[in-house]
């Protein structure tokens, strides 16, 4: 049998990726969130910290804490601690972007102006972060002037790749309760450039709690599942109303090797912390 290191010999780069912790350290108020939380969220960077030899990043796609403030970031960051290898992170629509700033800024790339995009090459790999967040709402936006950004990151030919991560989809998940939260202004003006760029593009996303992938506009995409709490029906593409899932969590790891080739792997952690939810809990949304 291969070992990790076999499986991923080899690869130009590898990451994992995460979203919708929902940090806080009173998740029995809400009661949507998964109970022990904060130990739920600790096994999943330990997970991680067992693996991060072998990986370039973390990326995060969003709503890092419930309610974003510098008390809840400053237990994240105790969380965050557990790893050594850089992460990459674009808010949520349930962060704050200054508070994000004032606990993070010391450890992770932020631009000082609203939106919170960033660029990082990997050599001939770039990663872009899309902040999506409008303010006080659910959805999101890709604004003009970050259209026009992602326009000059996505057409150009110095890069074989592009990672880009996003709190919010903007390709359809065939749900409709989902692309309902989901709805992205700007989305198919990113995926005609996505469609029009030479570099093969990949894109992370969260927001919907549910683990999927998908290709749009020739892009590989997936959304994280949620270790705050996982969303689903009866049939992954909705035959019935959304609930908060009991199911076990997963979170993937990407590698794309100088071939091109991008594989996803799984890798399991048991959260099982905490009383279950109650039937109440389970039907309570985002
Ligand atoms: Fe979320």
């Amino acid at each position: 049998m291969l070992s990790f290191c076999q499986i991923f010999a080899g690869h130009r780069m590898k990451f994992v990726h995460l979203s919708d912790l929902h940090f806080t350290t009173t998740a029995e108020e809400y009661p949507a969130l998964r109970p022990g939380l904060v130990n739920a969220l600790g096994k999943v960077f330990d997970d991680v910290a067992k693996i991060e030899k072998h990986l370039d990043f973390v990326s995060i796609t969003g709503d890092l804490a419930e309610r974003g403030n510098i008390e809840s970031y400053e237990g994240l960051k105790k969380l965050l601690n557990a790893m050594s290898i850089p992460v990459f992170i674009v808010p949520g629509n349930h962060d704050n972007r200054d508070d994000l700033r004032r606990v993070f800024a010391s450890a992770y790339y932020f631009t000082s102006n609203d939106p919170m995009d960033y660029q990082v090459d990997f050599g001939r790999v770039q990663v872009l972060g899309v902040d999506t967040v409008i303010e006080g709402k659910p959805s999101g936006r890709i604004s003009d002037d970050q259209l026009s950004w992602l326009r000059s990151m996505l057409l150009h030919d110095y890069t074989d790749h592009t990672v880009v991560s996003m709190h919010h989809p903007p390709f359809p998940t065939g749900h409709a309760e989902f692309d309902e939260m989901a709805e992205v202004e700007g989305a198919e003006e990113l995926g005609e450039l996505i469609r029009r760029s030479k570099s093969k593009v990949v894109v992370l996303s969260g927001h919907v709690h549910r683990p999927y992938q998908t290709v749009w506009h020739g892009a590989n995409c997936y959304i994280a599942g949620g270790p705050s709490f996982q969303m689903g029906s009866s049939f992954c593409f909705g035959d019935s109303r959304l609930q908060v899932v009991e199911e076990p969590f997963a979170y993937f790891i990407h590698a794309i090797d100088s071939q091109g080739t991008h594989s996803v792997g799984t890798r399991y952690v048991s959260l099982d912390v905490g009383e279950p939810r109650t039937e109440r809990q389970k039907a309570v949304g985002q």
